[in-house]
């Protein structure tokens, strides 16, 4: 009888580890280890800034590794996107992403700009 106790007590810790990996999944992104351009970075890039920063055309491209790596480091990125609303530089121009994404990026920096 008691195993039967321990185990439908292993059984129920399972499944509540179970639901919460699902609700952590649905909270602002936590990065375990460090942030990657390939992993974190470039999809947020990518939905927020190549629609202007594409490549070839008039504005600096934000498509690549290097390209994103360069507006950081030479072309203020960190401070543009850090900007509140209706500051002039702002990027993405339509207004400031969501916080997590911000510190994603600010994150990127501190742990060096790793590429993957
Ligand atoms: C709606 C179009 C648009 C979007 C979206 C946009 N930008 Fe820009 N961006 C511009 C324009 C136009 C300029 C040039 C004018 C200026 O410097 O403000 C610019 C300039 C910049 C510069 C300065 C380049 C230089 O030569 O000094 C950086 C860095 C930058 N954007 C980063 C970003 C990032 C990062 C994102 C996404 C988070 C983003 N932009 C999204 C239109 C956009």
């Amino acid at each position: 009888m008691k195993k039967y106790i321990y185990l439908s007590a292993i059984i129920l810790s399972l499944y509540s580890c179970e639901s919460n990996t699902y609700e952590s999944i649905e909270e602002p992104t936590v990065i375990v280890g460090k942030v990657t351009y390939a992993t974190n970075v470039k999809s947020i890039i990518d939905e927020n800034c190549i629609g202007c920063h594409a490549s070839g055309g008039q504005l600096i491209p934000l498509t690549t590794y290097t390209e994103v790596k360069d507006a950081l480091v030479n072309k203020k990125l960190l401070d543009r996107i850090q900007l509140q609303n209706g500051t002039s530089g702002q990027m993405p121009k339509a207004g400031r992403m969501a916080q997590d994404k911000i510190n994603t990026i600010l994150q990127w920096n501190i742990d060096g700009l790793l590429e993957k």
